[in-house]
C-alpha cells in the first residue's frame, strides 16, 4: 500500500504537467505538438469544458421531461477526449500539420459526446431539444438512421457549436453528438472490435451477420415504439393512485 502511494507521488512530482502518461508519451517521444504542451492541455481543457455544457444541457432535458411528462427520454450518456495517438494519426492521414493550431478547424469529433436512448422517437426529440437552443449552433447532421450506412450502421450525429465562458474569454466550440437508440448502440459496439482487430477470420461472414443484426435491430426498435404507443394508449387512470391523492391532500402534520 504504501508503495503504490510513493509511486503514485513520485510519478506527480516528474509530471509537472498534468498530463496522463499516455499524452505524455505522444507528446513528447514522438515530438508531436513539439513545444506546444501548454497550448494542447489548454485546448483540451477546453474541449473538456464544452462536454460539461453539452451534458448539462442534455442532463437538464432529461429532468424537466421526467417531471414534466413522466418519460426519460435518455437512458445514459457517455463522452470521450479524442486520445492524442487518434488525433495524430486522424491529421497525418489527411495530410493536415501536426500541429496544436491546426486542429480546432480541420478535426471535428475531438469532443465527443454519445447519448443513448430507448425509442427511435426519442432520438429525434432530443436532437431537435438541443439544437433549438438559442446559444447553440448547428453545423451538420448526419442521419444513419434514415439511411443506414451499408455494413448497417445506424445513429444520428450531430456536429454543434457551443459557446464556452472561461476566465478571459467566451469560445465557440465544437462538439460531435452521436444520438443511437440502445440496441444500436450494442450493434455498433460489437462492429466497432472488427475495425480494430487487424486480420480477422472469416472477415467476411462476420460483416454479413452484422449487417443482418443491425436490419432485425431496426425492425425490433420500431416494434419496440409501437408496443410502447400501446400500451400509453390503454393507459387509465389508476383509482388507487386517486384514492390515495384525495387521502393526502387531507393529511395534516399534527402539531404539538
Ligand atoms: P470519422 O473520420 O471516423 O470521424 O468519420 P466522418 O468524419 O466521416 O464522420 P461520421 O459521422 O461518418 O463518423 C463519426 C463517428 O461515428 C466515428 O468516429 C464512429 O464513432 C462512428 N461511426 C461512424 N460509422 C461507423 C460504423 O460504421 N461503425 C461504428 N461502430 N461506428 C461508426
Ligand atoms: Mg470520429
Amino acid at each position: 500500500m504504501t508503495n503504490k502511494l510513493s509511486l503514485r507521488r513520485t510519478q506527480d512530482t516528474v509530471n509537472p504537467t498534468g498530463l496522463s502518461p499516455e499524452h505524455l508519451r505522444f507528446l513528447t517521444e514522438d515530438t508531436y505538438f513539439a513545444g506546444e504542451l501548454v497550448q494542447y492541455q489548454e485546448l483540451m481543457m477546453m474541449y473538456n469544458c464544452a462536454i460539461h455544457e453539452v451534458r448539462t444541457k442534455l442532463e437538464v432535458l432529461n429532468a424537466d421531461l421526467s417531471v414534466r411528462y413522466q418519460r426519460n427520454p435518455i437512458e445514459f450518456i457517455s463522452y470521450r477526449i479524442k486520445k492524442p495517438a487518434s488525433l495524430i494519426r486522424k491529421m497525418k492521414s489527411r495530410g493536415i500539420p501536426v500541429t496544436v493550431s491546426a486542429i480546432e478547424g480541420n478535426i471535428h469529433d475531438v469532443a465527443g459526446v454519445r447519448v443513448i436512448c430507448s425509442f427511435i422517437d426519442d432520438i429525434y426529440v432530443v436532437a431537435e431539444m438541443l439544437t433549438c437552443q438559442d446559444d447553440i449552433t448547428l453545423v451538420q447532421t448526419k442521419d444513419y438512421i434514415k439511411n443506414p450506412k451499408d455494413n448497417g450502421y445506424r445513429s444520428l450525429h450531430l456536429l454543434i457549436d457551443i459557446p464556452v465562458f472561461f476566465s478571459d474569454q467566451k469560445k465557440t466550440m465544437r462538439v460531435e453528438v452521436q444520438i443511437r437508440t440502445i440496441a444500436m448502440d450494442f450493434w455498433a459496439n460489437l462492429e466497432h472490435q472488427i475495425k480494430y482487430k487487424h486480420v480477422i477470420q472469416n472477415e467476411e461472414e462476420i460483416s454479413a451477420e452484422l449487417k443482418d443484426c443491425a436490419e432485425t435491430i431496426a425492425a425490433t426498435d420500431r416494434k419496440m415504439m409501437s408496443i410502447r404507443d400501446k400500451i400509453e394508449a390503454g393507459k387509465t387512470e389508476d383509482p388507487l393512485d386517486e384514492d390515495l391523492l384525495e387521502r393526502l391532500a387531507g393529511f395534516r402534520i399534527p402539531t404539538a
